[in-house]
């Protein structure tokens, strides 16, 4: 008989502590810990299937032979790139988004998509029926013959089920449905999710299956059970949009085959979704020329450049503490840039309410868009348009200085291939590149340069 023993666990990180406490050492949250059972003796170690036993011996890095990762493609471009290139045998992604974004539609889609290939999928749903699965695959036109569904919530049997079919890819709809016997707490409690994605881990190695596992996220944007999830996994994505957009993004966070901050998107219809190919005309699409506070800016989306608006509104505050807000944009730039621009280039910016916004719904995290941004609030200051077909591209320093910015000649060619006219970028950036013939290419060395250029008339 093994022992009974009982531990704490945060159910925030994943602390374990054998004593309750008020307050979790490991992430300060409070409330955050919950008593499990611990599986003692043999069940700890009772596989549902048979694991390898030969023992590996540590080889020569020189002597391993490198082969390519075998990729299998799908139909969609946007999520192959998403994922480095398409999804990778025996990988475990794990695909997380707010409720309602489309999770269970995109998976569904792309299981359907590999299964045209004559590639059997399984699709594992915990949270609708196969009869719900199947009105939504209607729904999505998809008549498959090799693509199974199956509703399950018992890990052991969805194991057997893998084991028998031996799909080419396998979608578990959510993690926090799934729940192993062994373990006593309940279906999307950290233990419960730490076990069974390690279990799964172990099925797609063993196999040699890719997995993607839905992940639900908590009111903070994070994906739900421990940090520790991310850490297992080998692919972390995040599919969002607002809700009241019909465009999606579906982005990686963590990819052990590939670049991470790939972006793909994608358009929500109401025969399912689908991709967008051509992002920067949609972010461009609704654009108010030779309104003031209005630029666009070439940012890079992982390996890809995007065209994007972005919106300034600077208006006397009202109140004592002026605002700054920011939609799409890190916060805390539109404070240090305004400075600059007060500092720097003389702007009275402290009395004036600032929101800035990233047109389209789209999150911008490089700093090469502070010159676009910047540029925005010297233009709504003013009241003073930009030309239309400039592009503003450039980190900028405190001292008002441009500083030079990464793959400055794709981002170039993007604009032009878009028909915009001038880009006004960083001095630094000029040399050892070939510039595209439509377009002309300014460099400026600061803040105040930039705005003789982009907002003389
Ligand atoms: P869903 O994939 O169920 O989201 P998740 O699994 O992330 O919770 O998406 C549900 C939403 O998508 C729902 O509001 C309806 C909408 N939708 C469409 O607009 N078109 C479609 O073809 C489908 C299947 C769903
Ligand atoms: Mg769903």
């Amino acid at each position: 008989m093994s022992k009974r023993k009982t531990k704490f666990v945060c159910q925030e990180c994943g602390y374990e502590t054998p004593r309750w406490m008020g307050k979790c050492p490991g992430c300060n949250n409070w409330n955050s810990l919950v008593e499990e059972v611990e599986m003692t003796g043999k069940s700890k170690h009772r596989h549902t299937f048979s694991t390898g036993t030969t023992v590996r011996k540590p080889e020569k890095i020189t002597a391993i032979e490198s082969e390519k990762e075998p990729r299998i493609t799908t139909k969609m471009k946007e999520f192959n790139r998403v994922l480095g290139g398409g999804v990778v045998p025996g990988s475990l992604v794990l695909i997380g988004g707010d409720p309602g974004i489309g999770k269970s539609t995109l998976l569904l889609q792309i299981s359907s998509l590999l299964a045209d290939k004559q590639l059997p999928v399984l699709y594992i749903s915990g949270e609708e029926s196969t009869r719900q699965t199947k009105l939504r695959a209607d729904r999505l036109s998809i008549k498959s013959d090799l693509l199974f569904v199956l509703s399950e919530t018992n890990l052991f049997d969805i194991v057997k089920q893998i084991e028998t079919l031996k799909p080419s890819l396998v979608v578990v709809d959510s993690i926090q449905t799934i729940f192993r016997e062994e373990v006593t707490s309940a279906p999307g409690s950290v233990s419960q999710v730490r076990e069974c994605t390690g279990e799964l881990m172990r099925v797609a190695k063993t196999y040699n299956i890719p997995i993607f596992i839905v992940g639900h996220v908590t009111k903070e944007g994070a994906i739900a059970g421990p940090r520790m999830l991310e850490h297992m996994v080998d692919t972390v994505l995040y599919f969002e949009g607002e809700r009241h957009h019909t465009y999606r993004i579906l982005r990686s966070v963590k990819n052990r085959f590939g670049s991470t901050n790939e972006m793909g998107i994608f358009e929500m219809k109401e025969e399912g979704l689908k991709e967008v190919m051509n992002p920067s005309e949609i972010f461009l699409e609704e654009r108010s020329e030779g309104a003031a506070g209005s630029t666009v800016v070439a940012s890079m989306e992982g390996t890809r450049p995007v065209l994007v608006e972005i919106q300034a509104l600077i208006s006397p505050s009202s109140f004592g503490n002026p605002r700054r807000m920011g939609t799409g944009i890190d916060h805390n730039r539109i404070p240090l840039l305004m400075a600059v621009l007060e500092k720097r280039v003389g702007l009275m910016l402290q009395n004036q309410d600032a929101y800035v916004k990233v047109a389209g719904g789209v999150k911008l995290d490089e700093p090469a868009i502070d010159l676009a941004v910047s540029i925005s609030i010297a233009s709504s200051f003013r009241n003073q348009p930009t030309r239309p077909e400039d592009i503003f591209i450039g980190e900028v320093g405190l001292t008002g200085e441009v500083r030079r910015v990464s793959r400055i000649e794709q981002r170039v060619q993007e604009a032009a291939k878009l028909g915009f006219k001038r880009v006004i970028c960083p001095r630094r950036n000029l040399d050892g590149w070939k510039v595209p013939q439509t377009i002309q290419v300014i460099g400026v060395d600061s803040v105040q340069e930039a705005m003789d250029f982009g907002l003389a008339r």
